[in-house]
């Protein structure tokens, strides 16, 4: 079979992530008889310099006639003026409206050989297995107005968190549907007790509830959520929330796992019901590690690659269908960490310490391996 993806590997390490991602791509399709075809595109920091903007107009479009797209990262110093017109971030909120990927599924695990690389106790993270949800094209991101001016009483701002109806029942229903595929427990995040968005929210949650009987249904608060995820993480099955609770608790969330540079992402859209994980669909997802472009490291060799490698795998998993070549690649990666393999992210004192490249090529043999 043939799949046409779109590669937008952004600045700094995302261009070295995703030169990894895309060789342990090339391996699936050797050993499994696929065929992918890459359209590569410029965005971010590299397209304001060469564009003058951070998302040119052709790249949405491009993205939209492939099966799925797969991006790295983008922004850096160089390009973070507050004041700037064109900022990076520009190019990765305006492909997820774009292409409509309301969904972000965040997956959290612990390997047992990583139990040591947190700043948490071993026996706090152990087992870990979390699927956060956020929801990705709405709320204060998005809302309008958001604007800064000058007023008699000195400059001023405003940003706007608005939810519509629709807007939240899809991704609520979409955190049932997964819970229903995992472990039947969903946590729904907000700040009923201050914001409307979120009162909103919860008794639209509250309605859905009894369509899923099965699914054990709890309403956190979004300070107490940020806390319990560090305190008793394995309390959590799948947790739904809006944009910004997402982003921030996921940052916070990717410490258990041992680094941010292991954790991956899928956004995807469409209708909630073709979610469920074990049905073979083929649906337009955008597959990204949640770290950024590091600056600090970029250009290094240093960087994990494993965040891509795993987004790689959601890729094939949500958009392809292909459930049994994305096994494979989480396989690989396990058996990589299992034979101590580190990069420095996840190193401890005396670990064989592999550089980005050679992360991806011990992945990829591994990915190889019958
Ligand atoms: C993320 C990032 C982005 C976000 C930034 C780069 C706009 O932090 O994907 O979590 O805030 O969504
Ligand atoms: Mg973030």
């Amino acid at each position: 079979m043939k799949y046409d993806i779109a590669v937008l590997p952004g600045d700094g390490v995302g261009q070295e992530v995703m030169a990894e991602g895309l060789k342990v791509l090339e391996v699936v399709g050797r050993r499994f008889g696929h065929e992918f075809a890459y359209k590569k595109g410029i965005v971010g920091g590299g397209a304001i310099d060469k564009f003058g903007t951070a998302l040119p107009d052709d790249v949405i479009p491009m993205c939209k006639s492939c099966d799925a797209l797969l991006f790295g990262a983008v922004g850096g110093p160089k390009w973070d003026i507050p004041t700037a017109k064109v900022r990076p971030e520009q190019a990765i909120l305006g492909l997820r409206k774009g292409l409509g990927v309301y969904a972000n599924l965040r997956p959290v695990n612990v390997y047992p050989m990583l139990e040591n690389a947190t700043p948490l106790k071993p026996e706090i993270v152990r087992g870990v297995d979390i699927l956060v949800l956020r929801e990705l094209t709405g709320g204060i991101y998005f809302g309008t107005p958001q604007k800064t001016w000058t007023s008699a009483r000195g400059r001023q701002s405003v940003d706007t968190l608005r939810y519509s109806e629709k807007e939240i029942e899809r991704i609520v229903r979409t955190g049932f549907e997964l819970a229903r595929s995992r472990r039947n427990k969903l946590t729904s995040v907000d700040k009923a007790n201050v914001i409307e968005t979120s009162r909103l929210w919860r008794q639209i949650t509250n309605e859905l509830a009894p369509e899923y009987p099965e699914v054990k249904l709890e309403h956190v608060l979004v300070d107490t959520a940020a806390m319990r995820l560090i305190r008793d993480p394995g309390s959590f099955d799948v947790m739904v929330m809006e944009n910004m609770f997402g982003d921030i608790l996921t940052d916070e969330a990717s410490v258990l796992g041992g680094s941010m540079g292991m954790m991956a992402s899928a956004s995807l859209g469409g209708a909630t019901s073709a979610f469920n994980a074990h049905r073979k669909v083929r649906r337009m997802g955008m597959y990204e590690p949640i770290h950024g472009t590091a600056p600090d490291i970029a250009g290094q060799n240093k960087a994990n690659p494993i965040g891509m490698i795993r987004s790689v795998a959601m890729m094939l998993y949500y958009s392809l269908g292909l459930q049994k070549e994305a096994a494979t690649i989480e396989k690989a990666v396990l058996n990589v960490l299992e034979s101590g393999a580190r990069t420095g992210d996840i190193a401890q004192p005396g670990d064989r310490v592999l550089g980005c490249r050679e992360m991806g090529d011990t992945i990829a043999e591994a990915v190889g391996k019958r």
